[in-house]
């Protein structure tokens, strides 16, 4: 069941965005697509505080209980299709922002490729581009953002970290909410009005074990290389016995190093 919130509590928010808030949801990302196929504004964001249903990359679910930030924005950039893949870029750096301007002693926030946020090695937010896109045409993206605030549900294949696991103390998801669309806001102006060149320098200013080996799994295939950061696209490139390879889809793996600070 869906219940609206009367009252959001978190008051004025960034331009473009507006919030609709939920107390529980299957998905925020299912909910922003429903309002963006019935023509909902960009700018639209929907925030649960609780998803009973949430899903991440690769068919993964996203486990998603109270006290952490789950919320998808509805986007629908004058850009060319083909561009949608930079949009994660720009909010990765938004929610690594966010992240640090909760923990202002804490360590800098690191990025994994293609769009993850890392913290001490360890992941604290994901990201999930959906939408109505092709390689000609783009209706509207819907940017799921899920950040652990309060705890950090356990992985099988990564290790989870939480902002309160790093010393922010107790934090309510309304106020991280209000600093992420602010970054959201600077970064995806920046991306169009720009575009992509300074959201990819910056990215891999950030960029976890850059230069050093790493294994991507493409479909069943792994594959070890030197990451050899983005291209102007966002591709990843890899450095391999038989050249560089440039990747667009695939699962990154830090594998020993995803402990190893020397990562960051
Ligand atoms: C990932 O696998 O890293 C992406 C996770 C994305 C999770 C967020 S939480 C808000 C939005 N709603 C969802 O169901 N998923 C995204």
């Amino acid at each position: 069941m869906r219940l609206t919130l009367p009252d959001d509590g978190i008051g004025a928010v960034a331009s473009p965005f507006r919030v609709t808030a939920f107390d529980r949801v299957d998905s925020t990302s299912t909910v922003a697509r429903a309002m963006a196929e019935a023509g909902t504004a960009h700018g639209t964001v929907v925030w649960a505080r609780e998803q009973s249903a949430g899903r991440g990359r690769l068919s993964r679910q996203w486990s998603s209980p109270p006290g952490n930030l789950y919320l998808s924005v509805v986007l629908r950039p004058a850009v060319a299709a083909a561009r949608v893949a930079e949009m994660g870029f720009a909010c990765a750096l938004a929610v690594a922002e966010t992240a640090e301007a909760f923990l202002p002693h804490g360590p800098a926030a690191r990025l994994k490729w293609p769009n993850d946020v890392l913290l001490d090695g360890a992941k604290i937010a994901g990201i999930l581009l959906e939408g109505q896109f092709s390689a000609q045409s783009l209706a509207y993206v819907v940017a799921g953002i899920g950040i652990n605030v309060a705890s950090s549900p356990d992985s099988p294949t990564y290790q989870t970290i939480s902002l309160r696991a790093l010393g922010s103390g107790e934090i309510e998801p309304g106020e991280v909410l209000k600093v992420l669309l602010t970054r959201l806001s600077v970064w995806l102006e920046t991306w169009t009005e720009v575009g992509f060149a300074p959201v990819r320098a910056v990215w891999m200013d950030r960029a976890a074990r850059l230069g050093k080996t790493i294994t991507v799994r493409i479909g069943n295939e792994p594959v070890e290389g030197l990451f050899d950061g983005i291209d102007d696209t966002g591709a990843l490139l890899l450095r391999t016995a038989g050249g560089i390879r440039r990747i667009t889809a695939g699962e990154v793996a830090f594998g020993q190093a995803a402990t190893d600070t020397s990562a960051t």
